[in-house]
């Protein structure tokens, strides 16, 4: 998996006894690196597991590839990349299986929550069981595990307020496109020289779950997010938001054996880098807002 991430990808496998294995990103997807991926594969491996960082999509056709070549299946964990298509599929689609999260900052959130999707039906069945405290749905008796489970169910309400949304997904979807393409624009009405955006291989549209912009060139060693960030609070209330640090700068996976931290786009690229507020009721007068109390943070 990828250095890049948030940790709730990298937790259920140490819940498993299992090892997760960081591999680097790619510099402007800022997801998986394909040929890092290749170079870690051991005959231990027994997954890799591809985030759509921020919305972004995972190069899918190199994966899958890999995956297939060496008989390992390829996850997706799509919780950020609701609404988004890779070649006209949609993300969580493409691998063994995908998983979403409706989590309260999401394109459509049931506060928390999530869904599974495979089309692999026993696959389905068993992970329908395991989330229901074992119990299969074409049991006959009550109460009656058959394995010992988990409790993941989601409760009538949540689905209920899920539900709702989802009737409206297009639109929900369509907007934060729009909000992304707005800073795009307004970072560039603006002049404001920035190193990139959020971006996808060739053919894929993001969801733009969370716009993001690289201020500057990568740089291991810069303070310019931590200054811009706090800046932006103290000065003008706006509520921005940290790039992932690699999870191998955190302390659960300190213990990892990096050798080449430094030169790690994972690492590069966070110091200069910034999610942007994106809420969908967000008007593009406090877009132009941000974009210009950055620039003015930026011509320090
Ligand atoms: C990449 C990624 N994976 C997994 C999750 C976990 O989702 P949840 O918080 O709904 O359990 C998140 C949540 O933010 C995420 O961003």
């Amino acid at each position: 998996m990828a250095d890049t991430n948030w940790v709730a990808t990298a937790a259920p496998i140490v819940h498993l006894g299992a090892k997760p294995v960081f591999v680097d990103i790619l510099p402007r997807t800022w997801c998986l690196d394909p040929v890092s991926v290749e170079e870690a594969i051991t005959d231990r491996t027994k997954a890799i597991i591809a985030v759509h960082l921020y919305g972004n999509l995972c190069e899918m056709n190199q994966l899958l590839e890999i995956g297939k070549r060496h008989q390992i299946p390829v996850i997706e964990d799509a919780a950020e990349a609701l609404g988004s298509t890779y070649l006209g599929k949609s993300a969580g689609s493409l691998g063994a299986f995908g998983v979403f999260s409706f989590h309260g900052s999401k394109t459509v959130t049931t506060g928390e929550g999530g869904m599974f999707v495979t089309d692999d039906s026993e696959l389905y069945e068993s992970v329908l069981r395991l989330s229901n405290h074992g119990r299969s749905r074409d049991s006959n008796r009550m109460f009656w595990p058959d394995v010992i489970g988990f409790k993941y169910k989601m409760s009538n309400l949540q689905a209920a307020v899920g539900c709702a949304q989802m009737q409206r997904f297009s639109t929900l979807v369509k907007r934060k496109r729009q909000i992304l393409n707005l800073y795009v624009e307004e970072f560039s009405k603006a002049k404001v020289n920035v190193w990139g955006f959020n971006s996808s291989p060739p053919d894929c549209e993001t969801g733009a779950w969370m716009p993001t912009v690289v201020l500057s060139e990568p740089s291991a060693n810069s303070n310019l997010s931590t200054r811009i960030q706090r800046e932006l609070r103290d000065d003008c209330d706006i509520d921005i938001r940290p790039f992932f640090a690699p999870l191998t700068s955190t302390p659960p996976f300190a213990k990892s054996q990096i050798s080449d931290a430094q030169g790690r786009w994972a690492y590069k690229i966070p110091p200069v880098s910034i999610n942007l507020p994106s809420f969908h009721d967000m008007s593009t007068d406090q877009v132009r807002f941000v974009v210009r109390s950055i620039r003015e943070r930026l011509e320090i």
